[in-house]
């Protein structure tokens, strides 16, 4: 449970509040590479941190990230021509370049140099395997791309798709790793899962218990429950700051997988992931790519088909025969299942009426670090050490068998490391879950 204050602090991320100025301090995901396919294609409209802005990939293959009002007059650069290394306004005809400079002022006379004095905002971007990061911060000089694996390897790929409500009770649903159980497994027999995998086990027993340990990047958090005799299978999963996580699915050492759940504004996040295509991995499950009719351009730019306007697809006749992956909720999918948890608490969730129990922990141990990195910012001007540091990122999620006996903190330290290949070990006891 938070303080009404608290829930505002860390939920609000415009440009004047605190949680705002801190997820300004490193790079954001904006968009998908492939939402800008070719040189001088149309323009994008990205709602990033409460801020609208026109993203475009001018002739050089160069994308820029500027204002959605037009310096002049206010009309919306979404409607401009992208060409020749840059987008023009034209309600007058004023360009603009990716760094935001006005290049040409066509309706002012030839001798004035107005348009030396005019500038745009502009984000600085890079592309890195499919997703265009953006730098919203202070410094003049931005701080190193933060080492996120997912989005690194030589085949990685990105998706993304936005839902309504605020972006941290779509992460603490990455957090609360506990609800796989029942939200998506809840109809799954244990009877049906190979004997001797993690799918047995965690059908087997519906609880864990959780275990928290504080990283530079920001929480690693364990949760365990019986295995084999003397031995346990723990899940082991990440969250980072300042919205990305990578969760248990998978086997520890195996996995690389991970969502950065970005606020577009208070109550619209756009979730990102980014992993490895990989045939055999078990836990390669990527949001749909869809298109659906759109009400609100800003809002719904990648939004899925399954939403609150059709209550996620729910068919009681499915939930009624309870049984399989879709039977707990008669929700078809993962990612519709969490969507309509994480939507139909309302734009903002309450946390002053929250009952938090003992699985929860990870969502409180977050929360208390974001709220101790925002007070700082606030108070002292000091960020987290990763912002500087990438290789702070280095750390993976996923599933293993330990002996009982065993810290599972030195027991997992190897195999939480990120960027090492473990041909040793075998997809295959993961199980179909
Ligand atoms: S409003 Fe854009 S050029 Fe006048
Ligand atoms: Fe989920």
């Amino acid at each position: 449970m938070l303080s009404r204050e608290e829930n505002e602090l860390i939920t609000r991320v415009g440009p004047d509040t605190p949680m705002g100025r801190l997820m300004r301090q490193f790079w954001i995901p904006a968009l998908l590479s492939s939402e800008l396919p070719e040189p001088d294609c149309a323009p994008v409209r990205v709602l990033l941190l409460c801020e609208r802005l026109i993203a475009f990939r001018d002739t050089t293959g160069k994308v820029g990230l500027i204002q959605n009002h037009c310096p002049h007059r206010g009309a919306s650069l979404f409607f401009g021509r992208n060409e020749e290394a840059g987008l023009r306004c034209v309600y007058h005809g004023w360009k603009f370049d990716t760094d935001g400079n006005c290049i040409d002022m066509p309706n002012e006379p030839a001798e004035s140099d107005f348009k030396s004095k005019v500038r745009a905002v502009a984000y600085p971007c890079v592309e890195r395997n499919g997703l265009v990061w953006t730098y919203m911060g202070p410094r003049p000089t931005p701080p190193p791309l933060p080492d996120i694996e997912g989005n690194m390897q030589p085949n990685s790929v990105a998706n993304a798709f936005t839902q309504v409500g605020n972006w941290l009770q779509i992460l603490e649903g990455d957090l609360d790793t506990i609800h796989a159980g029942l939200l998506h497994y809840g109809s799954i027999r244990v009877e049906d899962q190979p004997l001797g995998t993690f799918s047995e086990y965690q059908i087997r027993d519906r609880t864990a218990r959780f275990e928290m340990l504080d990283t530079d990047a920001g929480v690693t958090y364990g949760a365990y429950r019986p295995a084999g005799p003397g031995e346990r299978y723990w899940r082991i999963a990440q969250y980072y700051f300042p919205f990305w996580a990578s969760t248990p699915p998978g086997v520890l050492g195996l996995k690389v997988m991970q969502h950065a759940r970005v606020p577009m504004d208070d109550e619209h996040t756009i979730s990102f992931t980014v992993v490895p295509r990989r045939p055999s991995h078990p836990a390669a499950q990527l949001p749909p790519d869809t298109a659906r009719p759109v009400r609100d351009p800003w809002f719904d730019r990648l939004a899925n088909d399954l939403c609150a306007v059709n209550d996620f697809g729910i068919d009681r006749s499915v939930q009624r025969q309870n049984t399989g992956p879709d039977g707990f909720t008669g929700i078809h999918g993962i990612i519709a299942q969490d969507g309509a948890m994480t939507t139909s608490m309302g734009p903002t969730v309450d946390r002053t009426r929250e009952h938090l129990g003992s699985t929860d922990a990870a969502i409180i141990r977050v929360r208390r670090r974001l709220l101790t990195a925002a007070r700082a910012l606030e108070e002292t001007g000091s960020v987290p050490a990763c912002i500087d540091n990438p290789a702070a990122f280095h750390h993976r999620a996923g599933g293993v068998l330990l002996p009982e006996d065993v810290d599972w903190i030195e027991a997992t330290r190897e195999l939480r490391k990120g960027f090492v290949d473990h041909p040793e070990l075998d997809p295959a006891i993961n199980g179909p879950l």
